[in-house]
């Protein structure tokens, strides 16, 4: 359901965005008011969470750079790793990069706490998980709700869910020998890669993949694409969700 559409710019087409989607909302044959998750009238602030490389944050700075995401701003990067290459990426790109590390709290309720409060000091409108390797604790899901997205390297519902990340869900791609994979964006909720899907894109599988090959496809060819796009169409006022299914205006 990748979305042609480019996002509406000014306050006027904001307003207009919002207006058109509590008019038009239909899931089967019911009119439902709705509303954007963000009604685009002021910039969308972004907070990203990361755990490793960082080409998804990466992505998102360079997509800032070239002009689009103008109503969006990157307002910090938390990672739980110290090493973690992505802080590295956000301090080149002036961005605030925090260390927020299990290892420095005696338990999981304290790192839970110390998480939260550096997500609620910056105020986000929309946190964004880039490779992000830590469960999320169910207060944040549900103060959050439909203000967090994530990206996954498959087609969901195939290769996701409980030990689905990283390499293992290339070598399960293979394993399975499907000749398309591909990524999504999706909503967090309290599952495991089972909120409402914002946007997909397929990659084909080539003869002689490897886990690492396809890694690198799959995020050359939709990761890459698909998370600033999300992040863009979020800001601009034009993504709700009806019944569990995201709508695109
Ligand atoms: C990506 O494959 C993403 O889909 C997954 O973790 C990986 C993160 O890579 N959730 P990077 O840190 O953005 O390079």
């Amino acid at each position: 359901m990748l979305t042609k559409q480019a996002p509406k710019k000014g306050a006027a087409a904001d307003h207009a965005g919002v207006s058109g989607f509590a008019a038009d909302a239909s899931v089967c044959g019911d009119t439902v008011p709705t509303r954007p998750i963000f009604d685009g009238k002021r910039k969308l602030r972004v907070l990203v969470c990361v755990s490793g490389g960082g080409t998804n944050l990466q992505a998102i700075i360079d997509a800032k750079k070239a002009g689009r995401l103008e109503n969006a701003e990157l307002v910090r990067v938390i990672s739980n790793k110290k090493d973690a290459y992505a802080l590295e990426r956000a301090e080149k790109a002036g961005i605030e990069g925090i260390c927020v590390s299990p290892k420095d709290f005696p338990d999981r309720a304290a790192f839970h706490k110390a998480f939260l409060a550096a997500v609620e000091e910056v105020e986000p409108d929309l946190i964004v998980l880039a490779g992000f390797l830590v469960v999320l604790p169910a207060e944040m899901i549900s103060c959050y709700r439909n203000r967090i997205i994530n990206i996954h390297p498959s087609l969901i519902p195939s290769f996701c869910g409980m030990g689905f990340y990283g390499l293992k869900v290339h070598e399960a791609a293979l394993a399975r020998g499907v000749r398309v994979t591909g990524a999504t964006v999706h909503f967090v909720d309290e599952g495991t890669d089972t909120g409402p899907i914002i946007l997909q894109k397929p990659v084909m599988v080539k003869e002689g993949d490897t886990p690492e090959t396809l890694q690198r496809r799959v995020m050359e060819e939709a990761e890459w694409i698909l998370l600033p796009e999300a992040i863009e169409l979020i800001a601009a006022g034009q993504v709700g969700i009806v019944d569990n299914r995201v709508l695109i205006r």
